[in-house]
């Protein structure tokens, strides 16, 4: 079976190339620093003072969903990691000049700005406790993630075309709580952010759909077994050191402020579903018609749990956040 899959990836290498020449050029790529203020201009004192006091309009429970996302995008070697555990598609040498190597590592140096922006910002405002945002990366980091694809790489393109969709979307969301709250410049760094997902979203939808194309068999059997686990988030072994499950907290937040919700997961299964056609493929076999016929079956039985789900997330105690200085929210 891997021999086929090795074939199909190995197939759609052009395409992987033809999304390397989409990404912006690195010299013209926006960068960090374009987005705080600059501590080598002569103004830099009014810069920052004017900085810090837009930052102030930042509600609590905001910022927790910002450093939660901030350190989720700081975890990005075991991401890379992850691709790279991707029969077929990994980088052998680190180096590797073949088209997926290149592009792991493309994407990869793009996704690292995302971590390093966060971070730079949530510093500079002075707004949260740095010390516990640092801990609490190094501590998910030292956890790891596995995101259940086994080393599959069809499974691996379907989990990344999930992901990168989620955080465009949770991404994009805070952006607009933050310019709801007056706060510009977030707003900002949220959607230059959120622009870079959306590209990743769209390469890993077209590889994934190519796949679909070659090997539909394989493909919706893929879906299906990822599915079926159901999608875990990258930062789901975070700690702060406190004796909270951080994660379930920092996703209760995200649940009550509809950045990222249960909702938001069905509609990208939906629309997933919906872009590689996966309800009107035919002549699949046994095991994959049933596996087409069970991820088809998935929003609707999530539907019905949803209000439920999002009752009880709602009504999950809040809790102080080491984060923001042990405030609760
Ligand atoms: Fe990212
Ligand atoms: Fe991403």
């Amino acid at each position: 079976m891997m021999s086929k899959k090795r074939e199909v990836l190995a197939g759609i290498a052009g395409l992987v190339d033809a999304k390397l020449a989409q990404l912006s050029p690195v010299n013209e790529a926006w960068q960090p620093s374009d987005y705080v203020p600059d501590l080598t201009a002569p103004h830099w004192v009014e810069e920052l003072t004017e900085f810090r006091k837009a930052a102030l309009e930042l509600p609590d429970d905001l910022l927790v969903v910002l450093v939660g996302t901030a350190v989720t995008e700081e975890a990005l070697p075991s991401y890379q990691t992850s691709f790279n555990r991707l029969d077929a598609v990994r980088d052998a040498t680190g180096a590797d000049p073949g088209p997926w190597a290149r592009w792991s590592r493309a994407w990869t140096a793009e996704e690292n700005r995302h971590g390093d922006l966060l971070n730079r910002y949530l510093y500079l405002t002075g707004r949260v406790d740095m010390r516990s945002v640092e801990v609490t990366i190094q501590h998910l980091i030292r956890n790891g993630f596995d995101p259940g694809h086994d080393g599959d790489p069809y499974n691996g393109l379907v989990y990344t075309t999930l992901q990168e969709q989620a955080t465009r979307l949770s991404h994009a969301k805070v952006g607009k709580l933050a310019r709801q709250a007056g706060e510009k410049v977030l707003g900002q760094i949220c959607n230059v952010i959120a622009g870079d997902e959306a590209r990743h979203e769209n390469a890993y939808r077209s590889f994934m759909g190519e796949v679909f194309e070659r090997d539909p068999d394989g493909a919706v059997m893929a879906l299906d077994a990822m599915l079926q686990k159901t999608i875990t988030m990258p930062a789901k072994l975070m700690e702060d050191g406190s004796e909270h499950n951080i994660f379930a907290c920092f996703s209760g937040v995200a649940q009550r402020l509809g950045v990222y919700t249960f909702t938001d997961y069905i509609q990208i299964i939906e629309e997933q579903l919906a872009v590689w056609n996966v309800a009107k493929l035919k002549q699949l076999s046994g095991p994959a018609a049933q596996a087409q016929e069970r991820v088809c079956s998935l929003p609707h039985a999530y539907r019905r749990r949803a209000a439920l789900y999002e009752k009880k997330l709602a009504q999950q105690p809040k809790v102080p956040f080491r984060w923001i200085q042990g405030r609760i929210t």
